[in-house]
C-alpha cells in the first residue's frame, strides 16, 4: 500500500477501526447472546423469538415415504418431490426452481399464495402427467419468524429479508396457503410448516448424527437447535416431561434489537432506518447477504461526499446512489480478484457503477470488502457459539450450514472458524488431537428445505401413527389423507 495518498490511508485506517471486531468483543457479544437465548425461552420473552417448532426429536434414519417439499426462502421458490427409501439415511429428490418475482415481495397476500400454488401445480402437472399421484404430505419451508402452536400452524410474526406483503403478519399462513391449494384441487396435505434452519438441523442430523445446530448464512441469518422442554418455561403450562426434546427456531437475526452490545456503525443505523421494519433484525442487518452490498455502497458514497478524502473525484455517482443496487456477490467478486493490480475490481466498478477507479482507490475498495465480509463472518460465529455455550455442546459438534453467503462468499468459512477459536480459546493441542477438526465445526449442510422438510413431515406422520399428538393441529386430517 506504499503509493496510497495520506488521505486515503487515513480513511482505510478509520474503516479498519470501525469494522474490526476483536476477540474480546466477540466474547462479550457471545455472553450477552447466551442470556438473550434463555430470555427468549422465558415466559416474558425477549427480542430473540426462540420459536417452538413442535419438531420433537431427531430422525432415526428409518423414515420412509414420498413427500412434496416447498421452499419459500428469499430469492427463489423451489418445489421438490422427495422419496425416503428403505435404506437408512438415503433419499431421492427431483426438483424445480421458480423465480420469486420482485413485485410479489411487496404485493398482496392473495397474489403470493396464488403464485406459490401455481408453481406447485406446474410441478405436479409436469412430473405426474398420468395424474396417478395419491395424496402426498407436504413439508412447507417458510423461512420467516412464525409463532407455532402446532407443527401444522404458524402465525407470521413479521416479514424479514425485505419482504413486505400486506395482510400476512399476524395471520396463520397455513390456511391461507391451503385455500390456494384447494382451489386447484391439488392432492397435497400440508403436514408441517417449517423454518429453513430447523430443516437444515434435521436433514444434516439424518446423515450425520453429530449435527447439533442447523444454521443459515444467506439472504437472512438464523439457527435452530434441539432444546429440552424443561428449559422452555414458556411452554411449562403444557406439563410435558422436562427431558422431551423440542427443536427451537431461534430467529436470532433479531439479536440485540435493543442495540446494547453490537458494534453498530452509522451505516448500520442508516440501513435499519431505511428498511421496511426499522428496529427489527439488528444482528441480521449487520451480517446477512441482503445487506452486505448495501453497507459497502453506503460507505463508498459517504467517503465520496465527505471531506476526509478524495475518492472518485469528478465521477458520476448516479449508479452508486441507488439503494440496494449491489448485492453480496459484488463483494465476493472484489474479494476474489486474484490480480495484484486489482484489474478485475477495476472492470467491475466500471461495468456496474460506471466508475473509473485509480489504483489507490481500488486498494481502499478491496480493503472495505474484506472488512465487511470479515465482520459478517466473525459476528455470525457469535450466534453459533452462544447456542453451543448455552447447551454446553461437546466435541464432536457439527453445525450444518447453508445459504448463499456460507456457500459462496470467499473466506467466510475460514473467518467464521477463526472467530470460534477466538471466542473459545481452544488450545492448538485440542484441535490437533481431533485431527484438525475444531470441537465445533461448521460444515456444509444437507438440503434442509427439501430433505429436511420431507423428514419433518415424516416425523409428524409417525407421531400421529403412534398417537403422540402433542403440537399437531390436524391429526385427523393427517390420518385420513396420509395414513389411509
Ligand atoms: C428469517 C428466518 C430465516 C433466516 C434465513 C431470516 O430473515 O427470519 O426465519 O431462517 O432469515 O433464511
Amino acid at each position: 500500500m506504499a503509493d496510497i495518498p495520506q488521505d486515503l490511508l487515513g480513511q482505510i485506517k478509520y474503516l479498519e477501526d470501525l469494522f474490526t471486531v476483536p476477540a474480546s468483543k466477540l466474547k462479550e457479544i457471545t455472553d450477552h447472546f447466551v442470556k438473550e437465548l434463555a430470555k427468549g425461552l422465558s415466559v416474558e420473552g425477549g427480542s430473540i423469538p426462540m420459536n417452538v417448532t413442535w419438531v420433537m426429536g431427531y430422525p432415526t434414519g428409518e423414515e420412509q415415504g414420498t413427500f412434496i417439499a416447498l421452499d419459500m426462502g428469499g430469492t427463489n421458490l423451489r418445489v421438490c418431490e422427495i422419496v425416503l427409501p428403505e435404506e437408512k439415511g438415503e433419499f431421492e429428490i427431483i426438483q424445480s426452481k421458480y423465480r420469486m418475482p420482485e413485485e410479489l415481495k411487496t404485493g398482496k397476500s392473495e397474489e403470493l399464495w396464488e403464485y406459490i400454488a401455481d408453481c406447485v401445480q406446474q410441478f405436479i402437472d409436469y412430473h405426474h402427467e398420468d395424474g396417478k399421484l395419491g395424496t402426498v404430505p407436504m413439508g412447507f419451508t417458510f423461512s420467516y419468524p412464525c409463532t407455532q402452536d402446532y407443527v401444522d400452524h404458524g402465525v407470521l410474526q413479521r416479514w424479514t429479508k425485505g419482504f413486505d406483503i400486506s395482510g400476512v403478519e399476524g395471520e396463520d399462513v397455513v390456511p391461507l396457503f391451503e385455500a390456494a391449494l384447494k382451489k386447484r384441487g391439488l392432492p397435497i396435505h400440508l403436514t408441517a410448516l417449517i423454518n429453513d434452519t430447523t430443516g437444515t438441523l434435521i436433514a444434516s442430523n439424518y446423515t450425520d448424527q453429530s449435527t447439533r445446530i442447523g444454521a443459515i448464512f444467506g439472504t437472512g441469518c438464523n439457527a435452530a437447535y434441539m432444546e429440552n422442554v424443561g428449559s422452555c418455561p414458556k411452554i411449562a403450562h403444557l406439563n410435558l416431561p422436562p427431558e422431551t426434546p423440542i427443536a427451537i427456531n431461534c430467529e436470532y437475526g433479531a439479536f440485540d434489537n435493543e442495540h446494547i452490545v453490537l458494534p453498530l456503525t452509522k451505516y448500520d443505523k442508516i440501513i435499519d432506518a431505511d428498511s421496511p421494519r426499522p428496529g427489527q433484525q439488528a444482528f441480521e442487518k449487520m451480517i446477512s447477504g441482503l445487506y452486505l452490498g448495501e453497507i459497502f455502497r453506503l460507505v463508498l458514497l459517504d467517503l465520496h461526499q465527505g471531506n476526509a478524502c478524495t475518492i472518485f473525484e469528478g465521477q458520476s455517482m448516479t449508479k452508486l446512489s441507488k439503494p440496494y443496487s449491489l448485492d453480496a456477490s459484488f463483494l465476493s467478486l472484489i474479494e476474489e480478484d486474484p490480480f495484484e493490480n486489482l484489474s478485475e475490481t477495476h472492470d467491475l466498478l466500471k461495468q456496474q457503477l460506471g466508475l473509473d477507479a485509480k489504483k489507490p482507490e481500488l486498494e481502499l475498495v478491496r480493503r472495505l470488502a474484506e472488512l465487511i465480509g470479515t465482520r459478517a463472518a466473525r459476528l455470525s460465529a457469535c450466534g453459533i457459539a452462544a447456542i453451543a455455550k448455552k447447551k454446553d455442546l461437546q466435541a464432536p459438534c457439527h453445525v450444518g450450514a447453508d445459504g448463499s453467503v456460507f456457500n459462496k462468499y470467499p473466506h467466510f468459512k475460514a473467518r467464521g472458524a477463526q472467530a470460534l477459536r477466538d471466542i473459545f480459546d481452544w488450545p492448538a493441542s485440542t484441535i490437533q488431537q481431533r485431527g484438525k477438526e475444531d470441537p465445533i465445526d461448521i460444515r456444509a449442510a444437507e438440503d434442509g428445505s427439501g430433505v429436511g422438510a420431507a423428514l419433518i413431515a415424516a416425523l409428524t406422520i409417525k407421531r400421529v401413527k403412534e398417537g403422540n399428538l402433542i403440537g399437531i393441529k390436524h391429526a385427523d386430517k393427517i390420518k385420513k389423507s396420509c395414513l389411509s
